[in-house]
């Protein structure tokens, strides 16, 4: 019997991802940019024992027994024993025992949290120490899983590069700068609702694709530009560029979800009045100190200079008095850890 355990963390994009050229192979449309979290915080943890005594496999998502017959897991399965197969120094001898997955999130699971980023980054990250296959290889099958958790691999500020080629094996992440570039980076999440969204992004991507002229106008003529840009705003450190763009893309982005026909409508009242609430700060300071950024839910992102924190978190609690904003998780530094086995 043999058994790994290993933590991965979430990623927030600043540029997101919506939208796959390839769903099979999850080939993105276009590049995205996160920062990878801290596993202090948001976090996946997943435990997978091998032993030629299991008569099946079987995988436990926070403590509920799930379907093992999941087609981007067995892909994940399949593709690290490929490559396990492959390679001389590989532990050979148990590619053909059956698996016991046991995986926990210390966040509301599927919530627009990136549950699946650090869930398949977990995942893959797990099988490779189990089989020992090297690590560097591990964006595309991650990426395979669930697309944003090629990201979840890398620490620091990553992009997830399109790529071109038909079979995606240069569709991967990279480390744009790593997490010491820029220390005062700190990010705030205000949970505005930790229920399981509505349309999952899954769905909601591929209707937009099928239905939305704004996405192809995003993808056609702003993405690349703002993926320069913003690379560009994180080399000099230039918060002003960089909050400037993060909340364009994200105000994109939901635009692009509200021209899909039918709509895909992730932010509620609560997620509007902390865009309003941030612009007036802005406003007041004369200056971005703060950027919002939204994925497919509710809850907002809040990215901002460890000097500001105190002041915002004051705004914020005053802005939403009555438990509106349930909780507020407050980032130390972005990132820290790799996932270790
Ligand atoms: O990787 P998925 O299928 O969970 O899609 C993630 C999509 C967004 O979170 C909205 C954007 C992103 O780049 O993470």
């Amino acid at each position: 019997m043999l058994s790994v355990t290993c933590t991965a963390p979430v990623n927030i994009a600043v540029i997101k991802y919506w939208g796959k050229r390839n769903e099979e192979l999850i080939l993105p449309l276009n590049d995205s940019i996160s920062a990878t979290l801290s596993t202090e915080h948001l976090c996946t943890t997943t435990t997978i024992t091998a032993s030629p005594n299991f008569t099946e496999n079987k995988i436990t998502l926070n403590g509920v027994e799930e379907s093992f017959e999941n087609k981007r897991l067995l892909r994940c399965l399949s593709e690290v024993r490929r490559r396990a197969d492959e390679h001389d120094k590989c532990r050979k001898e148990i590619l053909k025992w059956n698996i016991h997955v046991v995986t926990e999130n210390n966040f509301p699971t599927a919530a627009g949290l990136a549950s699946s980023a650090s869930g398949y980054a977990c995942l893959v990250y797990a099988l490779a120490c189990l089989y020992g296959i090297e690590k560097e290889e591990l964006s595309a099958i991650a990426r395979q899983g669930s697309g944003s958790a090629c990201r979840s691999l890398y620490s620091g500020f990553v992009q997830w590069k399109k790529g071109c080629h038909d079979n995606g094996s240069d569709s991967i992440a990279i480390q744009i700068v790593p997490e010491t570039h820029w220390p005062e980076m700190r990010i705030l999440i205000l949970v505005v609702n930790d229920a399981k969204k509505k349309t999952s992004s899954t769905h909601g991507m591929s209707t937009s694709v099928k239905t939305s002229e704004l996405l192809k106008y995003r993808v056609s003529s702003c993405v690349d530009k703002n993926i320069e840009a913003l690379t560009k705003a994180l080399h000099d450190k230039d918060f002003e560029l960089f909050g400037k763009i993060t909340m364009q893309d994200s105000n994109q982005f939901h635009a692009v979800c509200l021209d899909t026909y039918p709509p895909c409508v992730y932010m509620n009242d609560i997620s509007h009045s902390i865009v309003n609430v941030i612009h007036q700060y802005n406003k007041v300071h004369g200056e971005i100190k703060v950027a919002y950024t939204f994925d497919a839910g509710p809850n907002a992102c809040l990215y901002l200079l460890e000097k500001d924190v105190p002041d915002v978190l004051r705004i914020i609690n005053y802005a939403f008095p009555n438990d509106n904003v349930k909780s507020v998780e407050y980032i130390k530094g972005i990132p820290v850890d790799l996932p270790e086995s």
